[in-house]
């Protein structure tokens, strides 16, 4: 069945298939950091690590496969006891703390089930700054048992000497009972596309959606990444020109957003189809700059493209 016409889900042809590939390096040698920036490794981290050279990276994104059953491409996760999980989770990111300069982030992600042992895990290496918990909308109901719609992002870093810039992650956000103070707004503002206040952001995030079919960042990658996450950690956590470093990259968003935000990206997949989405999405990124969401240097809270697009309108004819 040909798929829905307004389905935009990124799709791999054939004859790109030797030109994506080309794009794609593996590490059998140590290398210099120049020649892993901008770059997508297609192996296993675990081998490739190694080789990469001591203090280049300014920020690690994780997303690690949780403790679930899930397949991944030709590769299937089992899950295992907490244990079991933990000490997988700390033979990677032991590996991983040789990388990363005296001022560098870590953000690693988890589900309620792994989230305790990775935060165990963090302890070990790092100092934990803050746990984000973000609402995902997408999933299942349950007859016995709570609807999962939550994940939990753990920020760390290497000391307390970080670089960390609220003002570049403000939310937009509607305002419901607009006070005024003699007549004026206080601490809000008006415009066409409505009343709002630029909030500073917490560590309570809901204003994420996971990528569905007509969203065009969206991938058969099974636990895509929102752009949109990945550009608040960015934005927040790294400078221009940084080097982010993500080991389990999936379908490339880390990269994808670190380009478009300006930054330099490593990433590691040892699943070859999507390191090529990655490759796909990274060479499409001048005919899809944008990130969904994110607009005039703010993030938009969910359901707001209609006046994200009218603010672009407005910016356009005055
Ligand atoms: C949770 S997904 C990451 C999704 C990604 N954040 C995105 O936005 O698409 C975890 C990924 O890690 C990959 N993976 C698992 N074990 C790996 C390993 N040892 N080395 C490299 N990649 C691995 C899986 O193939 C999977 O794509």
């Amino acid at each position: 069945m040909p798929p829905a016409a307004r389905n935009r889900t990124l799709m791999l042809q054939e004859d790109e298939l030797p030109a994506l590939r080309r794009k794609l390096q593996r590490l059998d040698a140590a290398v210099p950091e120049a020649s892993i920036r901008d770059s997508i490794i297609c192996q296993d981290c675990m081998e490739a690590v190694p080789h990469m050279p001591d203090a280049c990276v300014d920020l690690l994104f994780v997303d690690p496969p949780y403790n679930l059953r899930k397949q991944f491409s030709n590769t299937s996760f089992s899950p295992r006891s907490a244990e079991d999980y933990m000490a997988w989770c700390d033979s990677w990111l032991g590996q991983m703390r040789r990388l990363l300069k005296p001022d560098a982030s870590v953000y690693i992600c988890g589900d309620w089930r792994s989230s305790a042992a990775l935060q165990q895990v963090c302890e070990r290496h790092f100092t934990i700054q803050n746990r984000i918990t973000f609402e995902r909308e997408k999933g299942r109901g349950a007859k016995r048992n709570w609807k999962n719609a939550s994940e939990d992002i753990w920020f760390c870093t290497v000391s307390n000497d970080y670089y960390f810039n609220a003002d570049a992650v403000k939310l937009r956000r509607q305002v419901i009972a607009p006070y005024r103070s003699n007549g004026k707004p206080k601490d809000w503002n008006e415009d066409e596309t409505g009343r709002f206040r630029l909030t500073h952001p917490s560590n309570v995030w809901t204003d994420i959606s996971i990528p569905f079919w007509s969203m065009p960042e969206n991938t058969p990658h099974p636990t895509q990444k929102p752009e949109k996450l990945l550009a608040k950690i960015i934005l927040a956590s790294s400078r221009p020109g940084d080097l982010v470093f993500d080991p389990f990259a999936g379908s490339g968003t880390t990269g994808v957003t670190a380009k478009k935000l300006g930054r330099s990206f490593a990433m590691i997949e040892q699943e070859e189809e999507y390191c090529l989405y990655a490759a796909k999405r990274i060479q499409e990124i001048p005919q899809r700059p944008h990130i969904q969401g994110y607009h005039d240097e703010v993030f938009w809270e969910r359901n707001t493209l209609a006046l994200q697009k009218q603010g672009t309108r407005r910016g356009e004819s005055s």
